[in-house]
């Protein structure tokens, strides 16, 4: 065991273990609807290895709605899709549509404070603080960032060379992410930073199951994610001291910058403008939240958009015409339609605080409800032909609300949702304007599961040829 512990590690291991385990109410059997009759072990690994297939299985077997059980103590789980329903989900009370309960299990990792994990008026306060760091003009601010990064990774490539483009796109989606979070900044804290973000995106499902009970914590893989925790805050926490004496927070436009520069307006003592800033746990919590949220699923969104590309000639010359002339409108068109086809995320989730009714069925407080992404970019009454790679279906208005879900909706739409579109344009328009890409034989692709995201298999192999 490292001797070595920063207190506030602990402290944050300590009070979120107990939630990690679990916070459900129990829930009658017979107040949800029906789904299959399994173990909640049994259906947990259904879900986590194989809910491509699962899913869509107990949709044809149950209806358009069903309740599965899950890990961790066995919580109902009703899954929906239809649209009208998506967006009673979404348009539910934060109040009663808790999301930060349903994320419990990543408590000792991303803490307490996380945007991911808070709720109600905590969830309102930490979204209004990290807002402006995604807002438009933020955004543009960070392009030629952006672009100067995507220009120096698609530069490193090898003419005709074959590689896994998740790899490659996992590398430069971190680059991006640790410069939006903490800015241009000593390259040796960046080289720490680098394998411990890595180590902690790759933490396994079991691992984070095991949370839950303290005895684990000396074993093999728990001790290793428990000390790869330790370092990666001590090196947080070092970034955040030496932050805070910088003086010129106020023309630097990362995350950590602006996010010392905030006041609580609340908190501001009559007559005075400024209240309490952000504690540094507080601040640990938000940089390793977008850290581990922003980074492989915009890499993993971008592998499967060109093993699409180099699947179909055709469509990777549409493409490629796009990005010589610029079309980002195109090019977002075909990042979007791949996101459909290949969902990142299978479901968002929200616990019920209190009874609610949705599509007409009563649900009890305790249960969760999930908007099944999955289901919901397979409808073929929402997606016509929804097996088909066909990116204009994103230029004529022909895809309603509610019907493509990749980052999810409501209150607790993905804060990153503009961003990773726009960085995923941004890589994109340097690949295609540069090589040509093709799949090398048999390199077909299946979905896998790799901790919540949904992955290419094999790593989405591609071949690059310069023009
Ligand atoms: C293709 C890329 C991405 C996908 C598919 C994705 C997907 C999602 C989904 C499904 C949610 C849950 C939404 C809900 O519960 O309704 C979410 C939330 C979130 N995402 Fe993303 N995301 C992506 C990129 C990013 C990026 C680039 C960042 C940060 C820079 C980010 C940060 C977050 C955060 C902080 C939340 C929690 C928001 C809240 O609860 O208020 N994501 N994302």
């Amino acid at each position: 065991m490292t001797t070595d512990v920063d207190p506030r590690t602990e402290k944050r291991f300590e009070r979120m273990r107990p939630m990690s385990r679990g916070v459900s109410r129990r829930v009658d059997p017979a107040d949800v609807p029906a789904g299959p009759t399994y173990p909640a072990l049994l259906q947990s690994i259904a879900l986590m290895r194989f809910r491509h297939r699962w899913i869509p299985r107990l949709h044809r077997k149950y209806g358009e709605v069903f309740s599965i059980r899950i890990l961790p103590e066995g919580r109902w789980l009703v899954v929906f899709h239809r649209p009208e329903h998506v967006r009673e989900i979404f348009a539910g009370d934060p109040e009663v549509f808790h999301a930060g309960k349903g994320n419990a299990i990543l408590g000792p990792v991303m803490g307490e404070h996380s945007l991911l994990l808070v709720d109600s008026a905590q969830h309102k306060r930490a979204r209004r603080l990290l807002m402006p760091a995604f807002n438009g003009h933020a955004l543009r601010g960070y392009a030629s960032m952006i672009e100067g990064l995507a220009k120096t990774e698609v530069g490193s490539w090898q003419d005709g060379q074959g590689f896994r483009s998740l790899e490659r796109m996992n590398a430069l989606t971190l680059e991006v992410i640790l410069q939006v979070v903490f800015g241009v900044t000593d390259e040796s804290r960046l080289a720490e930073l680098r394998p411990l973000v890595n180590r902690t995106v790759n933490v396994s499902p079991a691992v984070f199951l095991g949370w839950g009970f303290p005895r684990l914590q000396r074993l093999g893989p728990w001790r290793r994610a428990f000390e790869n925790q330790v370092a990666l805050d001590r090196v947080i926490y070092a970034e955040i001291a030496q932050r805070r004496q910088a003086t010129d927070l106020d023309s630097r436009s990362d995350v950590l910058s602006r996010l010392l520069l905030v006041r609580d307006q609340d908190d501001a003592p009559a007559g005075e403008g400024s209240g309490r800033g952000l504690s540094d746990e507080e601040l640990r919590d938000q940089l390793v939240t977008l850290l581990l949220a922003g980074h492989e699923t915009t890499a993993t969104a971008l592998a499967w958009t060109l093993h699409e590309l180099g699947k179909d000639p055709d469509q990777e010359r549409k493409a490629r015409d796009a990005a010589v002339r610029g079309d980002e409108e195109y090019l977002e068109a075909v990042l979007k339609e791949s996101m459909r086809l290949h969902p990142v995320i299978p479901m968002v989730v929200r616990h019920l605080m209190k009874p609610a009714t949705i599509g007409g069925i009563e649900l009890p407080a305790g249960a969760n409800v999930a908007a099944s992404i999955i289901l919901a970019h397979s409808s073929e009454s929402s997606h016509p032909d929804h097996g088909v790679f066909r990116p204009e279906r994103f230029l004529g208005g022909e895809v309603a609300a509610n019907t493509w879900i990749p980052f999810g909706g409501g209150v607790r739409r993905c804060i990153g949702a503009g961003f990773s579109l726009m960085e995923g344009v941004a890589v994109l328009r340097e690949v295609l304007a540069t090589y040509d890409v093709s799949l090398p034989a048999g390199a077909q692709e299946q979905p896998k599961v790799r901790n919540i995201t949904s992955v290419p298999r094999r790593g989405a192999r591609i071949v690059v040829k310069r023009r």
